[in-house]
């Protein structure tokens, strides 16, 4: 099967009884109409996770792209495409929509589909300002539809891994956590202009979701309430010449409603190859994600392993990894960002279909993207410390 899945929205038999196996809610007799905005993008990865869900189907695509589109839409066989956002959430054909676009469309297309009673599944970050992040935060409120961010790192079999051995407790009190983006993008800079305007045109951390968005599930309750953030200095010219206005790595100290500190380092200019490892510090254990070249993640418990020497964390699956990633269905083991992609979707259909609150609702969402955006006012302060505001006081 290739990455699209199966064209239209049935599966086979057999994939229907396998997914039914491990989550009930899959085989519901509601079927989710979906619209894709950017369905040529970042949309595309979730066209087979949406196949996959025995209550989704996907009715509409939307994209900038003409040309693009129509072929895109001829090889899925979808009769609907938009080259206009609102068009589509006018059309009543979806129920629910994937925000796929740039950073900067997330916000104003989330706003018109929450308007419209449409739930929004939105990729990272929530939005570009914090102002706009206001207004969602008071469109959720508002609608009757949900709103969920598809902060995809939080799906990764390792980070949940941790999180369930966080929660049971092994780690003892959390002190510090580190997360990092370091992916090198100059040359896709300059072919998805919107990177270069909205993620290297500012100084700051202008893509903190994926670094933070599982130390904030290993913290749990907590949110960054301060942040204080420097950067290394300017040493790229972008391929026509011009210097970056951000900093090629910036890194930014977040103080904890709970206490604790988080180091936040991104990088999308400086010449490396791009690894994002994490860490966690406990009082009783601590955490360090793989570096690369064959490193394994690891973990050290006092409870467990008594001597300090680091243990792989992957012995610790048989008895803390949630059973639907021990044996994830094929959609999953396929899907994209090493399925985490297939889980985000799972998530958000259910908590539309239960009216329950999504795992990560407008609040959550907010709490990994606000610090982002508050180290932008830092670093223009000469690293002041900045307060992080509680979108839940909004
Ligand atoms: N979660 C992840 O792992 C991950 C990975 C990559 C990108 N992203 C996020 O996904 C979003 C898209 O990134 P990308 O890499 O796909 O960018 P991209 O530029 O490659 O693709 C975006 C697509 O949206 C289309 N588009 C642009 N404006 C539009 C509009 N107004 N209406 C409809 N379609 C429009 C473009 O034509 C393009 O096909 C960004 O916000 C990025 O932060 C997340």
């Amino acid at each position: 099967m290739d990455i699209l899945g199966a064209p239209g929205p049935c599966f086979s038999l057999s994939q229907r009884s396998e997914l039914a196996s491990f989550a009930p809610l899959l085989m519901s007799e509601t079927t989710l109409r979906f619209g894709i905005l950017g369905s040529l993008g970042r949309g595309s990865s979730f066209i087979r996770p949406l196949r996959a869900h025995g209550a989704a189907c996907i009715t509409a695509l939307c994209d900038i792209r003409t040309e693009a589109l129509r072929e895109q839409a001829e090889r899925l066989e979808m009769p609907h495409t938009f080259t206009d956002a609102e068009a589509l959430l006018d059309s009543g054909l979806v129920d629910a929509v994937v925000v796929g676009t740039p950073m900067q469309f997330h916000v104003p297309q989330s706003i018109l589909a929450l308007e419209r009673g449409i739930h929004v599944l939105s990729e990272v970050p929530v939005g570009v300002s914090i102002p706009e992040c206001h207004d969602l935060a008071a469109a959720v409120r508002r609608s009757r539809a949900r709103y969920m961010m598809a902060e995809n790192a939080c799906y990764f079999s390792d980070c949940v891994l941790v999180r369930e051995i966080a929660r049971a407790g092994l780690f003892g009190r959390l002190t510090f956590g580190e997360g990092e983006y370091t992916h090198e993008l100059k040359s896709l800079n300059e072919k998805t202009p919107w990177r270069r305007r909205w993620q290297t045109g500012i100084n700051g951390n202008t893509y903190p979701t994926h670094s933070l968005g599982p130390l904030l599930q290993w913290f749990r309750d907590q949110r960054v309430v301060s942040v204080s953030c420097v950067g290394t200095g300017n040493h790229y010219l972008d391929p026509r010449g011009v210097s970056y206005e951000n900093e090629d790595a910036t890194f930014t100290l977040c103080r904890l409603s709970g206490g604790g500190l988080i180091k936040l380092r991104l990088d999308m200019l400086s010449n490396r190859p791009a690894c994002s490892a994490c860490s966690l510090q406990g009082t009783e254990g601590c955490y360090e994600a793989p570096r690369g070249l064959g490193d394994q993640p690891k973990i050290w418990l006092k409870s467990r392993h008594g001597e300090m020497r680091w243990q792989p964390l992957r012995d610790m699956e048989g008895e803390f990894l949630p059973q639907a990633w021990r044996h994830p269905p094929i959609d999953a083991r396929e899907a994209g960002h090493s399925g985490s992609d297939f889980w985000a979707i799972q998530d958000f259909i259910t908590a539309v279909l239960e009216e329950s609150d999504p795992p990560i609702g407008i609040h959550r969402a907010l709490d990994m993207t606000l610090p982002g955006l508050a180290s932008q006012v830092s670093i223009d302060q000469d690293s002041q410390w900045v307060a992080v505001p509680d979108s839940r006081a909004w």
